[in-house]
């Protein structure tokens, strides 16, 4: 995939043919023959960099059909379970695939995410945006999760959920994780994480945290620097567990 970049971080995603932006075309000619780090330009001459999108870029401009993580929640998740190449890890659901794709770029090749996935069409979504990828590391299946995890007992490092319902998995998901392994999950409202934090105590797990990624960006303006007037708003709350 080949993406162009406008001054405003504006992204594109563009193949080997005419491009049509708000402020004029690019040529074909052009395109075919850009490399990374040129800048391409429109007949109005508006002007873009050409880059190869990192896995933020491409989480960002790949097909939704639901809400995704966003990268200040996937960074809590990395930050305080440790995951990192060659970690095994569990997710549901899958939705469009940002939570998978962001961890299966996190363990590398050694590593392996396992993603399950209730709806057909997300599947077909999600198949789509995977197409997209090199990575080899992914197994996907479409499978009403509170049926059970396929994975053997003691053999994960993390299990992420984040479902309407993720009490109903909780016992399953101790099942499968090494002691020592954590499960994270992601709850938009705070009557979720009450549910699973009681399911956490039944289960045994044992470190409950529950925590929040707020990020607050700053606008650097002569002597008006300050945090942004247009804030992100609330996400989710991450509940983190250990088995022990
Ligand atoms: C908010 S989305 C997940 C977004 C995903 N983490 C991402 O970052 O793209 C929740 C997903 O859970 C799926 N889901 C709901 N109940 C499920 C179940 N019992 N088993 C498997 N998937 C389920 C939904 O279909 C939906 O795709």
């Amino acid at each position: 995939m080949k993406i162009i970049v406008d001054k405003k971080n504006r992204k594109y995603v563009i193949n080997d043919e005419e491009f049509h932006t708000e402020k004029g075309v690019i040529k074909k000619e052009d395109i075919v023959n850009a490399k990374v780090g040129d800048t391409l330009q429109t007949h109005l001459g508006k002007k873009y960099t050409l880059i190869n999108p990192n896995i933020n870029d491409y989480i960002e401009l790949m097909k939704r059909k639901c809400s995704i993580l966003l990268p200040q929640d996937l960074g809590l998740i990395v930050g305080f379970t440790g995951i990192g190449n060659g970690s095994k890890i569990v997710e549901s659901g899958t939705g469009a695939g940002s939570s998978l794709l962001f961890f299966a770029n996190i363990v590398g090749e050694k590593g392996h995410v396992s993603s399950y996935e209730i709806r057909e069409d997300f599947i077909e979504v999600i198949e789509e945006n995977l197409e997209g990828t090199d990575f080899k590391n992914i197994t996907l299946t479409n499978k009403d999760i509170t049926e059970g995890f396929n994975e053997e007992d003691n053999s994960i490092d993390l299990v992420f959920l984040d479902l309407p319902y993720p009490q109903d998995v909780i016992s399953d998901a101790y099942r499968i994780l090494k002691t020592g392994g954590f499960i994270a999950v992601y709850s938009p409202y705070v009557e979720q994480f009450q549910q699973v934090h009681r399911e956490l105590e039944k289960n045994k797990f044992k470190h409950i945290k529950i925590r929040e990624g707020n990020v607050r960006e700053l606008e650097i303006k002569n002597n008006k620097t300050r945090p942004s007037s247009r804030l992100a708003g609330h996400t989710g709350y991450i509940t983190f567990a250990r088995k022990m």
